[in-house]
């Protein structure tokens, strides 16, 4: 009896030790997933053309105060299992919220701009807190206005003498030599399609390094994830004229017609 009671005390053991093991596997597995990336990309999106493919049209809005390229994200690639596990609430964002409401927003009706940046807290700002400077909402936040204020892509365009506009068109070339010198020469540019064929401009990629500087070269990593074609986009064609759309306020899904 009691010797097989020692050996029941033995099995158990055994086998908190060896769930303790897969404990800690899975712990740094995850950490591993979580915190192996190696790349940020940093996404801006134009307004004027954000709503024209949404399918359904009268869900967009543009809040009256943005008027500007906003921030669509922050997102560190190839981390697949970000999770829910760290919570966000708007007290967090306190600080940035009205910063935030302007460079920041959602311009869908159906989504709250917290709503937004929440979704953009789960699938990607946890992944990125691993690293210092990021490891809260708040900071997640602020590092993205502050990058948001550092590439300041509106007086790159303004130089070139590239604006918004219904008629004029331009060349991929034009764009991608006024924001390389700012943004570095991996920059990406995306178009979508609107359904009169036309190439409209929607989406800057900056691939980021993890420490924040710019381009992001890593052999393991390759293809390069920014250039693949995905929802939000495709790399806008070299050969083919680009709309700059402007914002339209009142007609947001339909600026130019
Ligand atoms: C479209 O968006 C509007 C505004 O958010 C909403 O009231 C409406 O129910 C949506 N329509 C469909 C078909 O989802
Ligand atoms: C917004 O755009 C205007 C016009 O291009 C520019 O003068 C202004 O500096 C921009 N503001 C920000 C916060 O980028
Ligand atoms: C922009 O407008 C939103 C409301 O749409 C407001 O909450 C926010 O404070 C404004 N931000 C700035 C910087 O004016
Ligand atoms: C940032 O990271 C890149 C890539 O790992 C590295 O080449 C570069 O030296 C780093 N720069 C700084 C300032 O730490």
């Amino acid at each position: 009896m009691p010797v097989s009671g020692l050996h029941l005390l033995v099995v158990s053991l055994t086998g908190i030790s060896l769930s303790l093991e897969a404990d800690h596997w899975a712990e740094s597995n995850r950490e591993k997933t979580f915190c192996s990336w190696k790349c940020l990309i940093f996404t801006l999106q134009w307004p004027g053309s954000f709503c024209v493919n949404l399918r359904n049209s009268s869900d967009c809005k543009i809040p009256p105060n943005v008027s500007n390229w906003t921030v669509h994200g922050l997102w560190p690639q190839r981390c697949m299992s970000c999770c829910s596990c760290w919570p966000i609430f708007q007290s967090d964002l306190k600080e940035v919220y009205s910063q935030l409401s302007q460079l920041w927003p959602s311009l869908l009706r159906s989504h709250s701009s917290f709503q937004f940046w929440k979704n953009e807290w789960i699938k990607h700002g946890v992944c990125a807190a691993c690293v210092e400077g990021m490891n809260s909402p708040l900071l997640y936040f602020q590092i993205t206005l502050k990058l948001r204020a550092h590439f300041d892509i509106h007086q790159a365009l303004d130089a070139a003498s590239i604006k918004p506009s219904c008629e004029k068109t331009y060349e991929h070339a034009q764009i991608y030599d006024a924001l390389a010198p700012d943004l570095g020469d991996r920059v990406v540019i995306q178009c979508m399609q609107d359904d009169k064929g036309r190439e409209l401009w929607v989406q800057v990629k900056v691939p980021l390094s993890r420490n924040l500087t710019l381009g992001c070269a890593h052999p393991d990593q390759d293809p390069p994830p920014w250039l693949q074609i995905n929802s939000d986009g495709h790399p806008c064609p070299k050969e083919v004229p680009l709309y700059y759309f402007p914002i339209n306020y009142d007609f947001p899904d339909k600026p130019c017609d």
